[in-house]
């Protein structure tokens, strides 16, 4: 069984309540179900939330270790976190892919968030689709892989 882990960064523990206008009335458990219902057949989801830079970054060097690809979208630490990229550029470094993505498009958005920090070390970007950037997203590694 091969894993993809699906980590998510603070305030996303939120969605369904949290600026539904920006991001849809959907919660987490509702994109575990949509991922796990579209992963390719031997693909197990494992989708995390934390609020907290440094249990990000522990999972980040659980997927080097274990070499599972990661989707992550990084929320607000993307725009400013530089602990999280070092940690994202362990795993791209060695060779495992690392999908960021967004709910919204963030370049069409506030000025603070048109950058990412994290952009410039993960294999590719995927923005603005809502739960569908992540779908996309494991296509890409699924393509990856094959
Ligand atoms: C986000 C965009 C970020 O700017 C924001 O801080 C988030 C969510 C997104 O998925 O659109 O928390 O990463």
């Amino acid at each position: 069984m091969n894993n993809v882990l699906v980590l998510n960064g603070p305030n996303l523990g939120r969605l369904g309540s949290r600026e539904p206008d920006v991001y849809g009335d959907q919660d987490l458990p509702a994109l575990r179900k949509l991922l796990e219902a579209e992963s390719p057949s031997g693909t197990s989801i494992d989708l995390r939330q934390t609020d907290d830079e440094g249990t990000l970054i522990g999972w980040l060097h659980e997927a080097v270790d274990t070499a599972t690809p990661v989707i992550l979208n990084p929320a607000a630490f993307t725009h400013y976190s530089y602990g999280l990229r070092d940690a994202a550029a362990l795993v791209t470094k060695a060779g495992i892919p690392l999908v960021e993505v967004h709910i919204s498009n963030p370049h069409a958005r506030e000025e603070f968030r048109h950058t990412s920090v994290i952009s410039g070390i993960a294999t590719g970007v995927i923005a603005g689709f809502g739960f569908d950037s992540y779908l996309l997203a494991l296509g890409a590694i699924a393509r990856i892989k094959s």
